[in-house]
Parts: structure tokens; sequence; C-alpha cells
């Protein structure tokens, strides 16, 4: 076996759930000490406020906003474009703006909480270019996804590091979907020299780059890499080291993916409505058992499964457990193809460890792979969860992302070598 996929499976081997590792550890935390899930630059930066009148605010904007704000007595509950595991959102983003109107290029960072762009680096003869294409300038936009890790170490322990990785691969999804709606054309990328680049930007060993975005035209003049660094600014209120997160990123930050033919969706979804279902995307608390039909679900299913455009790709493949579609006989499938017909309702609930949104939804889905590169894998399973949710969503469907399963029970009961490395709800 390649050394890059041991590195990967010992990583995922020691982060498995079982009904036993739960009872022993149920990750309880007492929630007023949660850390500060909102990076803020110091005042002195110049700042720039994302007006809903300007389509390159709105493009921006709609990567990572606010989109439900309630006061409860116990303070403010925000949630997001983005889902998060916990609704801890350990992820960041920074965006790159070059040659566009309007704009000082520089480096951006996208302050949630303020709804605004804060100035933190302004470019010259150098970007971010030089840490993944040589001899090439994106005019346009560069993204980059960042965890700032403890916010989800701090509950959720060695585990996190899935979780940091799947959030990641949602808040890329969320940038396609305000790309898509933005008519941009974009492409991901996972293989790059990430360490460098989180040291440049200052992170220190508090947060870390997972992935790129970009979107913009090609221009072939040499950038070098940024001529001075960053400044550290802590993206939470306090910090405590977790080791084995901070490893396992580093380990998996350094081998490559498996490499494809770059290739792009073609989505036929209705604008206005797709923006609409963007902002009222929300993970559904509890499902009532009812049944969805099968035209729905094929076609949710056709559009999750289109192209993915990146040339780092790790194939992601998903079985799914039918329990309520109209005119299907409830059982495991890949793909189109029944492979055991069957019950499996309080099966599926129970390797969920016992959540009843595995059980009672319409359809569990469980996303397995074997990956190259296990960071970028996870990336891309929660890149195709963003797809479920907003697909879903778009057809009056209610989902739900699961993080937390027994990890070698699921893997026996699909009869998979492939490691399973997250799981979906869809259902009414
Ligand atoms: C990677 C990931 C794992 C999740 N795991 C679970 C889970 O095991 N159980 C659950 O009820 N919700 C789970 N969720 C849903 C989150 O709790 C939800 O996204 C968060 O509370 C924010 O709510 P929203 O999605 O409605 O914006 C998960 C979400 C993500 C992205």
């Amino acid at each position: 076996m390649r050394h890059s996929k041991l590195v990967g499976k010992s990583i995922h081997e020691a982060t498995k759930h079982s009904y036993l590792s739960v009872q022993l550890n149920p990750n309880y935390v007492d929630g007023s000490t949660q850390p500060c899930a909102f990076k803020v630059y110091p005042r002195f930066y110049r700042r720039v406020k994302l007006d809903e009148n300007n389509s390159i605010h709105n493009f921006i904007k709609l990567t990572s906003c606010i989109t439900f704000d309630k006061i409860y007595k116990d303070g403010p509950y925000q949630l997001r474009v983005n889902p998060s595991a916990g609704a801890l959102y350990p992820t960041e983003v920074y965006v790159q703006i070059r040659g566009v109107d309007g704009f000082i290029d520089g480096v951006y960072h996208v302050e949630v909480a303020n709804n605004c762009l804060t100035l933190i680096y302004e470019l010259s003869d150098d970007g971010l270019e030089g840490y993944f294409i040589q001899n090439n300038r994106i005019v346009g936009f560069i993204f980059l996804v960042s965890c700032v890790y403890y916010r989800s170490s701090w509950k959720y322990q060695d585990r996190s590091i899935r979780y940091c990785f799947l959030d990641s691969g949602h808040h890329l999804g969320a940038i396609a979907a305000s790309a898509y709606l933005h008519e941009k054309n974009i492409e991901l990328i996972f293989d790059f020299d990430k360490l460098s680049l989180n040291a440049d930007l200052g992170f220190e060993n508090k947060e870390f780059i997972s992935s790129c975005v970009i979107a913009g035209e090609v221009q072939e003049t040499f950038s070098r890499r940024l001529r001075l660094s960053v400044p550290f600014v802590c993206g939470t209120d306090y910090f405590e080291v977790n080791q084995f997160v901070e490893d396992a990123y580093k380990a998996t930050s350094m081998q490559p993916s498996h490499q494809h033919k770059l290739d792009h969706p073609k989505f036929n979804f209705h604008r206005d409505r797709f923006l609409e279902n963007v902002w009222n995307r929300r993970s559904i608390r509890r499902f009532q058992g009812k049944s969805i039909t099968q035209d729905i679900y094929w076609r949710i299913w056709e559009d999750v499964n289109q192209p993915i455009p990146t040339k780092n790709l790790e194939e992601i493949e998903i079985y799914s457990v039918v329990h309520h579609v109209e005119g299907m006989i409830p059982g495991i499938y890949n793909g189109r193809n029944l492979i055991q017909a069957g019950d499996f309702r309080e099966k599926t609930g129970y390797l969920c460890v016992n959540q009843a949104l595995a059980k009672d939804c319409a359809v569990t889905l469980f996303f397995v792979s074997d990956y190259e590169n296990y960071q970028t894998a996870l990336e891309l399973a929660g890149f195709i969860g963003q797809r479920v949710y907003l697909f879903s969503n778009y057809w009056g469907i209610d989902c739900s992302g699961i993080g937390a399963f027994y990890d070698d029970e699921t893997q026996d009961f699909l009869q998979t070598a492939k490691d399973v490395l997250y799981v979906m709800a869809i259902g009414k």
C-alpha cells in the first residue's frame, strides 16, 4: 500500500467511533467554555462593507454569511450558509482579488461577524498563485478555506480532524453554489504548498489552510509568493493545543491526491429559486418518516453525482439505504443497483450512534472511499454533502449531515473494504 494511503488510514483508524468508545467518551463539554467562532482582525485594517446591491459583494458574501439569527436567553444563535458539525464553525474564508474594478488588489479575510471584507495584504508583484501554479496569475478571485481547529477539537478532540475537513468541503460547496449563482466557473485545488502558505499568512499552529478555489482568468505572468508575512491573529479567544490534529493535518498536507482530468458540472436550476434555497438551507432536526417520490430522488442523485471541477479528485462512492422511496424496494443500494433488500431503519439509526435522524429519514446515504489523500477525500465528501443539502432542499426534501457513526460496524454492514467518511440523511 502507498505511504500516503497508510498515513490516511492510520488517522482514520485512530479516530474511529465504536459503541464502546462513545460510551466511554461521550464528548460532553461545558457550553460556556466554547471558544469564539468568529475571527476578527484588528481595527486598524482597512475594511469593505459588503453591499447587497453590488454583485461582486454578493458573490463573496454568499460564500460565508449568517443566514439565521436569533437571540435566546443563553445568548445569540447564529447559523450560516454552510453547515458545520456541532455548529462550531471551524472554517474561515480568505479571498485574493486581483484586477477587479472597485477593489484594491489584495488578500482579504471574509469577516462573517460584521459582514465585511478585511484587507490583510496588498499585492505587488506577488500573490497566492505562487503556492500552486507557477508562472501564472489569476485575474479575478482565489478563495482559501482554512480551519481554526480548536473551535472543533474543543468538543470533538481527535475526531475533530475529520469534521474540520468535512466542514471545509461544505464551505467549498457553499463557494461553488455562489459561483454558480454568479455565473463563474471554478476549479478546486487541494494539492499545493499549504504549509508554506500557513506560515506566510501568520497562522502559526492555530489555523491551517485546507483548500483553494480559483474563479478567474489565467494570465501568463510570473507571480512570486507573498513578499511579506502577515502578522498572527488568533481565530479564537483562547486556545489549547491538540497535537494529534496538528500532526494529522501536516501528514495529509504533504501527500499528493489522486489526479484526474478537469471536468465541470452543468446544472439547470431555476436561479432565483436556487438563490432562495441557498439562503434557506437548514439541517432537519427530526424526520416524520414520510416517503419521497422516486422521480425527485433520482433527480437529486443525478445532480449530486455530476463532475466535481478539480484535478485532485478522490473518488467518493455512495451507498444508499432506502427506507421510504415510492416504488423502490427498501434495502441497500450501490448507485442504482439493489445489493440487499430489507428494512434497515433500526440498523442505520443504531449505526449513527442511535440518532433518530438516520432511522426516520427516507434514505440514509453512506459516503465511502479508497483514497490516496485522506484530507482531500474528506473535503470532497463534504463538498458532495453540500450538494446533497442544496439539491434536496431545492426539491422540498429535508436533509442533515451525520458525522457520528460507529465506523467498523458501518463498514461491515455495507460489506465494503473502503473507509466510511460521512453519512447523510434525506427525507420528509
Ligand atoms: C460534518 C457535519 C457533521 C454533522 N453531524 C451531525 C450529526 O451527527 N447529527 C446531527 O443531528 N447533525 C449533524 N450535523 C448538522 C449540524 O448540527 C448543523 O449543520 C448545524 O447545527 C448548523 O445548522 P444548519 O445546518 O441548519 O445551518 C452535521 C453537520 C456537518 C456539516
